[in-house]
This record gives C-alpha cells, structure tokens and sequence, in this order.
C-alpha cells in the first residue's frame, strides 16, 4: 500500500495518558461511591470527558441524582486531577519507538495528524515535544460525533487532502478501531487481541511501529 498520511490517536499510543486517564476517573468515581475497574475503562477509552462521565455514572446508577451543573464540578474534578498528574509528563514519557516512526514519516514525505477526542491533546504534545511533527490536529470540538463515529478520522484525512483509503489509523481503543475502520482506513491497534480483534493489524506495543508501518508499504502486510 502506498501510505500517504498516518492519523495518531494521542493518549495510549504517543504516550502513556490513559494511564492517567483511569487513575483519575477511578479516584472521582470513589468519591462519589462507584467502583470501576480495568475492563470497564477499557469501554472509556477513546470517549470524551463528558460522555466518560455519563457512562460512569449509569456504572452506579447514579446518573438521575445529578444536575447537569453537578455533573460539569465532577468533570472538572477529574480534570484538575488528571492535569496535575500531566504536570510530571516529559519527553521521556514518549512510547516506545514512536518518535523514530513520526521521523521515518516525516523523512518520507507520509503526512502526520492527531485524531484525539482530548482537549487536552495540544498542551500533551507540548509537553513531550512533539508538537512540530504534526501537520493536522484536528479539534474534537469541529466534529459532530464522537468515536466511535469516524468522524475525526475523516476530517484528519480531509485537512491533510487525502484520500482516506491513502491513510493508517494507530489507536489503543475499541472505539477509536471501529472509528478507523469505518472511515476505510488501515487501522492498527495497539493492545491485546481481546480487545482490539476488530483491528485490521494488532501489536502489542509501539515497539514495533515503524517496522510495521514499512512492511505495510512493501506489501508483506495488508
Ligand atoms: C481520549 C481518552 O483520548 O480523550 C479518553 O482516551 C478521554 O480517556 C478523552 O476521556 C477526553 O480527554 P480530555 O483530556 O479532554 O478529558
Ligand atoms: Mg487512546
């Protein structure tokens, strides 16, 4: 396949912010008397901050005891804690590899984008230095619907003018595979085949990125 764009999703892939992610949805979730675990975040990953809440809250049948105001202070909450927790984020928390792929891409004229449903995404990248090797970062406020929607793929390709058949998607989520695959697209995820069999190639880690992406090229995977 001739790649001509890589769209990233950001948390998970780039960088180890899901990890985050879950530590403070799960201290918010204590708080307010809902236990979550591993395999429930995994149905968390790749949705918005709000729409993380609703599905925390339905978890603990909680959801009719707030007010839309009580339930934008728990967002808020999660998010403070969760910028604390960036604010020791460095360009050593960079996955795995990812660097030397984003520096083959750019070496081989592959154009590069970030799909994350964060709004956080811009001031992540910043802080692992990464900022300058993306051409789109598409604003998860510009598209109409979420992941699993493919929305956010299709207007990473659309800002890049490619084509989305000429386009890899890399994610970590269930739902960010499906966006990806339904937006034609290569998807590959990062993770284990339990939860993401759906992708069309699935490793286990970032370590073996860029290795991946050229044997896409060369045709010896598809
Ligand atoms: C996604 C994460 O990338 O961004 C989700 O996978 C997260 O876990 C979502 O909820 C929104 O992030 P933020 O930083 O805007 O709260
Ligand atoms: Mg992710």
């Amino acid at each position: 396949m001739k790649i001509k764009g890589v769209i990233f999703d950001l948390d998970g892939v780039i960088t180890d912010t899901a990890e985050y992610h879950y530590i403070a949805w799960k201290d918010l979730a204590n708080k307010i008397g809902i236990d979550i675990g591993r395999e429930f975040n995994e149905t968390l990953k790749g949705i918005s901050r709000g729409e993380s809440l609703e599905r925390i809250l339905e978890k603990g049948n909680k959801a009719e005891f707030y007010t839309n105001e009580q339930k934008e202070e728990l967002a808020k909450y999660k998010n403070d804690y969760y910028l604390t927790l960036l604010e020791r984020l460095t360009p050593n928390d960079i996955m795995d590899n990812i660097e030397e792929t984003l520096l083959y891409l750019k070496e081989n004229d592959i154009k590069i984008a970030l799909a994350s449903a964060s709004k956080n995404a811009p001031l992540i990248l910043e802080k692992l230095q990464l900022r300058e090797y993306f051409e789109v970062i598409v604003d998860p406020a510009s598209v109409k619907t979420g992941k699993p929607s493919p929305d956010i793929f299709l207007e990473g390709a659309k800002l890049m003018n490619l084509n989305p058949k000429e386009c890899i998607g890399v994610e970590d989520s269930e739902a960010g595979v499906i966006a990806i695959n339904d937006s034609n697209m290569l998807s590959i995820g990062i993770g284990s085949e339990e939860n993401l069999g759906h992708a069309k190639i699935i490793i286990p880690n970032t370590s073996r990125l860029k290795e991946t992406i050229e044997k896409i090229e060369q045709k010896q995977l598809t």
